[in-house]
């Protein structure tokens, strides 16, 4: 089956209004339009109302970071599903290790987010991963068990088909480490029949996986040109709009090494 690729900029807590504006300004005019996959931004809150006018017309997407599962209410310094769908989004982020580890977010609390998102008719990226101590205790496995079983307890198979999983692992964020394109497909390929056991091998095969960890041009294309990878979720070189473009590009070209940037 082909699966149509992804390739996300996660900003985190980088880009005022304006920069996200100046960023999408040079995107648009330096990037070639690639019809055949979905280009997403994630910018943070305060920028995606901007973010949403100036990508109105264009067919790059935009996404939120993080959601509160409740509709409304006394929640100080969150946000909801709703008003992110205001403005415009249509991903949502849940469960990114930042989330996990920094701000303590349990796997029912990322459930609790995913049934939201979906609730409200958007799309998550549910983001697993195994930090280094994890990986050399050979427990990768146990961890994305844990975290794929409770991010996505009591979701129906149909439910599935608007979900996107996203495998960072936590030692190859922000650290300059990429997972070998071996690694990174090994264990998305776990992900992918974790999926086919607990689902089906329709929603295993049907299911979109990114990998995420120092993505960056030069290692771009060899990443996606794995089988089990269909796209990635970049923080550090997504910031930069001809960076992200080259990502692009390269994750895009045809078959074969990367290039020696
Ligand atoms: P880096 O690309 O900076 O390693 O960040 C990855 C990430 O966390 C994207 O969500």
């Amino acid at each position: 089956m082909r699966r149509r690729p992804l390739i996300a900029g996660n900003w985190k807590m980088n880009k005022t209004p304006q920069e996200t504006q100046e960023f999408i300004e040079s995107y648009l005019a330096a990037s070639s339009e690639h019809r055949d996959c979905d280009v997403l931004l994630i910018p943070p809150f305060t920028s995606l109302d901007r973010a949403s006018r100036l990508l109105s017309g264009t067919n790059l997407l935009l996404g939120a970071q993080d959601v509160h599962s409740a509709a409304s209410g006394a929640y100080t310094g969150a946000i909801s599903v709703g008003m992110l769908k205001a403005c415009g989004c249509v991903f949502v982020l849940a469960g990114h290790s930042e989330r996990r580890h920094v701000f303590g977010d349990s796997d029912d609390a990322v459930n609790d987010k995913l049934k939201a998102i979906l609730g409200n008719d958007l799309f998550p990226i549910l983001c697993v991963g195994e930090t280094l101590e994890e990986r050399e205790g050979e427990r990768t496995s146990s961890v994305l068990n844990q975290q794929l079983a409770g991010g996505l307890k009591d979701i129906s198979e149909q439910a599935l088909e608007s979900i996107v999983i996203a495998y960072e692992p936590v030692w190859a964020i922000g650290t300059g480490k990429t997972a070998t394109p071996e690694q990174a497909q090994a264990t998305i390929a776990y992900v992918r029949h974790w999926i086919e056991i607990h689902f089906s091998r329709q929603a295993s095969d049907a299911m979109r996986i990114l990998y995420g960890g120092s993505v960056k041009p030069s290692n771009a294309r060899s990443l996606q040109n794995q089988p089990d990878i269909d796209g990635a979720l970049i923080g550090g070189a997504s910031l930069d709009p001809d960076s992200f473009a080259q990502i692009i590009d390269e994750a895009m070209s045809p078959s074969g090494e990367d290039k020696v940037c």
